[in-house]
């Protein structure tokens, strides 16, 4: 069955555009909806190319959730992806949605998590702590910044004299290999 996902996303959206790509030639999922709240954001240049369908919401609505949820509905959305979405989710669709919506964080969660810290900041503090491993965790979402269970994680090192750039590069790649197929797994469960 094909499930119809939206993808929630704030900046240069690699993530979204690895998962359109992923699912296109899939029949489990397919990536009918990317929403922002950024209207400069790289991922609606990356959308349109694609051909998805994009929708900017002002901040106001992502506080309350109401226009979101009436866009998710029209589109028959199953399933909620955040690849590199900054801000929390309003609790309206965390209730319309329960456990069907999935967060991707670059680090080890609990390490480097929680509020301010996301895509570069979180890679310049795995070197400024002079960790030695760091690497992607997929995890349900709730009402706190990077605490909802986690589904998977999977490592990668950190050599000595790594940039956060190498680190951020390393981390990518886990990324774009993971996150798509733990996607469509999850998918598989949702009734
Ligand atoms: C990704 O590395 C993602 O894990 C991270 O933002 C980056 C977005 O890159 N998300 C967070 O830090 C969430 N706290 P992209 O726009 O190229 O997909």
């Amino acid at each position: 069955m094909e499930r119809r996902i939206a993808v929630f996303a704030s900046g240069s959206g690699s993530n979204a555009e690895n998962l359109i790509a992923y699912f296109n030639e899939r029949k489990t999922g397919k990536v009918v909806l990317v929403l922002s709240n950024k209207a400069e954001a790289g991922v609606l240049e990356r959308t349109q190319r694609m051909g998805v369908l994009s929708r900017v919401f002002s901040s106001a609505d992502w506080k309350t959730g109401e226009a979101i949820l009436r866009v998710l509905r029209e589109e028959q959305v199953d399933f909620i992806v955040l690849a590199g979405f900054l801000l929390r989710v309003p609790d309206m669709l965390l209730h319309a949605y329960p456990n069907r919506i999935v967060n991707i964080h670059p680090s080890l969660l609990p390490r480097h998590g929680g509020k301010g810290m996301y895509g570069d900041r979180v890679h310049q503090a795995v070197i400024e702590q002079g960790d030695t491993e760091t690497g992607i965790t997929i995890h349900y979402i709730n009402e706190h910044y990077d605490e909802g269970n986690v589904i998977f994680q999977a490592t990668c090192p950190v050599h000595p004299g790594d940039t956060y750039q190498d680190v951020a590069a390393r981390v990518h790649q886990l990324e774009y290999q993971y996150y798509p197929h733990i996607v469509e797994q999850l998918l598989q469960k949702v009734d």
